[in-house]
């Protein structure tokens, strides 16, 4: 077993999950920061260098897992909730790639959040990818974005 701790906690313009743009071909363009906690805000130096981060996160508020998931992008289709990004997991830990805008001391103003207010951050990392476009597959995914046309 572990135990995580929070660093911080995301103040997003979420309120309600029914407010997060989901299904096929939603956009995640809104604005939130990260309030990393005092005792860990030393661990922020030299980050203002990176364009994009990862942040790893708690579904706070998901209570139970499923393994089985029907992800809104594929709703008449189940699929293994290891190949989702379904908040009811085993482990209720979120990734989500984030633009950082700025830094203002502890708080990491950023674009691109789909988690609650109020979420706990567990981890931050810059965001780096040497996975080219052409070697990427999108499984089941790019199945349902082609029958949606
Ligand atoms: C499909 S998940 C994807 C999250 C992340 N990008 C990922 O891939 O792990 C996003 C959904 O999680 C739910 N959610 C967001 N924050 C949550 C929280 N703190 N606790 C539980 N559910 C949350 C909302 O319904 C939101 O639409």
């Amino acid at each position: 077993m572990f135990t995580l701790r929070p660093i911080g906690f995301v103040r997003s313009p979420y309120q309600e999950t029914s407010g997060i743009p989901r299904g096929l071909g939603a956009q995640h363009h809104a604005e939130g920061v990260l309030e990393i906690l005092p005792e860990f805000a030393p661990g922020l130096q030299d980050i203002e260098g990176f364009s994009h981060l990862f942040v790893l996160w708690a579904f706070h508020r998901s209570e139970d897992f499923d393994l089985i998931a029907h992800p809104p992008t594929d709703e008449k289709r189940p699929h293994g909730v290891f190949a989702t990004r379904s908040p009811r997991r085993p482990n209720p830990i979120g990734l989500t790639v984030v633009e950082l805008l700025r830094r203002e001391g502890a708080s990491l103003h950023v674009r691109g959040v789909d988690m609650l207010d109020g979420t706990p951050i567990l981890d931050i990392k810059p965001y780096l990818s040497s996975i080219p476009a052409e070697k990427l597959r999108r499984g089941w995914l790019a199945e349902a974005e082609a029958r949606k046309g």
